[in-house]
């Protein structure tokens, strides 16, 4: 890894398959899609894509196939100015895909085939994280990848449990900085619907009992609410009209880890991330809709 990172990203890379629909398929109905679009995405490249847009520099670490979308990955990554030099070239799988619907109220549906994302143990996540400031994980990829690289990371840790697993008792939280869980992962982890302020303060505990020192709960329209030994709190959503919500937890977390990198406060980090993840779920697409720094401080200073 080059010297001075200040967010490593490792994680998942997959080329997206979008059709707008004007309501998602129920169980075995056929309908009719608008139209059909190619869009680069995966939850880890997004994040990656999302950090540089705050001005941090960045790194991923992924495992692609060697085909023709991976070539398109990997461009789109280099023109963003996110470091792929530990991106290896999985010579097996095919790079991932994600089948995804999105239906008219911005809400969608999203079915991911792994791919080379599956064979992510072969490249070397010690070396990814080891010098970056924040290290920034999800579960599209291998969990042992994920453990290892929690353990070897020496600067801030965030972890994003999506999409929701079930993980087993040996996972090591205590190595968690920051864990950002949606509602539904919230839920799957720890058991307890985050839908009011009691319950969200309930589920943070039981995080922060896991040995996790700073527990962001993503609540979509509602906002997010924080806590970690120097309190809790609610910030508040950004209003935008919802087009696509798909990437906006990705955008949300890659602006907290570029605004943690930076020097934020947490609070202050969480209105960029807020923002980021709003205009994202504003506009179409994955890695097309995350917001440049400009951006995102232009709705700041709005609202
Ligand atoms: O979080 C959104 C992402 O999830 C999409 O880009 C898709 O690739 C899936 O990984």
């Amino acid at each position: 890894m080059p010297a001075g990172i200040e967010v490593a990203v490792v994680g998942s890379a997959n080329m997206d398959l979008v059709t707008r629909v004007a309501r998602l398929p129920k169980p075995g109905e056929t309908i009719l899609g608008a139209d059909f679009r190619k869009i680069p995405g995966g939850k880890g490249a997004n994040q990656a894509v999302a950090a540089a847009r705050m001005g941090a520099r960045v790194s991923f670490a992924a495992s692609l196939g060697a085909d023709a979308f991976s070539d398109t990955l990997a461009a789109g990554l280099k023109s963003e100015g996110v470091d792929i030099g530990l991106v290896i070239r999985d010579p097996i799988e095919p790079t991932g895909v994600a089948m995804i619907w999105v239906e008219e109220s911005g809400q969608n549906e999203i079915v991911v085939v792994a791919g080379a994302n599956g064979r992510a143990e072969n490249f070397r996540v010690e070396e990814a994280v080891a010098e970056a400031k924040v290290a920034l994980f999800q579960l599209e990829i291998p969990l042992g990848v994920v453990v290892n690289g929690l353990n070897a990371a020496n600067g801030l840790t965030i972890f994003d449990p999506a999409p929701a697993l079930d993980l087993p008792p040996d996972f090591p939280w205590e190595r968690v900085g920051v864990v950002t869980p949606n509602e539904t992962e919230a839920e799957a982890l720890v058991g307890i619907r985050p839908l009011d302020a009691g319950s969200c303060a309930a589920a943070a505990s039981a995080f922060r009992s896991l040995g996790v020192a700073t527990v962001v709960i993503t609540l979509g329209g509602r906002g997010c609410y924080w806590m970690n030994d120097r309190g809790e709190g609610l910030v508040p959503p950004c209003p935008v009209i919802p087009i696509d919500a798909t990437a906006a937890g990705d955008a949300f977390n890659g602006a907290l880890a570029a605004r943690l990198a930076a020097g934020d406060e947490l609070q202050e980090a969480l209105r960029w991330a807020s923002a980021a993840g709003a205009l994202t779920a504003s506009m179409a697409g994955a890695q097309p809709s995350i917001p440049t720094a400009a951006a995102v401080r232009g709705l700041l200073e709005s609202g």
